[in-house]
């Protein structure tokens, strides 16, 4: 299984997501390959956000990864492209090269298990330490619904 999550900027949600499905794969055995990308090339190269990297570390999840822009290859590579918001989506479906493409990108909110009141990871860039808390807690929550749906 290959899984791509994406967001905006990729230093805030989906490098989280890439870190945390990296540690539940690990602990169940599963030999996947996880990655993250962004919808921008600004942060390129830049570790995530330092508000992002210590809340994943207070939960135990280490990131590593360095901001990066999707790029076409993504798009055949992966089983799987998960966006974090309906915004992000439609733009990762008007980038993708071909249509039979557009199934394998999904919503993260579509794998929530526990979750009632969120239909997005909402983006917590501009947001309080409480916001980047919300992505752990959904995001946890969205990749507990991925194994369960795929493996
Ligand atoms: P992310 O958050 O999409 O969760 O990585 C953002 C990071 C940077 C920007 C926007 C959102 N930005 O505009 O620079």
């Amino acid at each position: 299984m290959k899984i791509l999550f994406v967001c905006l900027g990729n230093i805030c949600r989906s490098p989280l997501a890439e870190g945390v499905m990296k540690k539940m794969c690990a602990e169940r055995g599963l030999d996947w390959e996880i990655d993250s990308a962004g919808l921008i090339d600004y942060h390129k190269g830049e570790l995530p956000d330092p508000r992002m990297m210590t809340t994943a570390e207070r939960h135990g999840y280490k990131l590593t990864h360095r901001s990066r822009p999707v790029k076409t290859a993504d798009f055949e590579k992966f089983d799987y492209i998960i966006g974090m918001s309906d915004y992000i989506n439609t733009r990762i479906v008007r980038d993708a090269p071909h249509v039979p493409f557009h199934a394998k990108i999904k919503n993260v909110a579509e794998f929530f298990v526990e979750t009632e009141d969120y239909d997005e990871v909402p983006d917590p860039y501009c947001g309080t330490m409480r916001d980047f808390e919300i992505a752990v807690q959904l995001i946890e929550d969205a990749c507990k619904g991925i194994l369960k749906e795929l493996s």
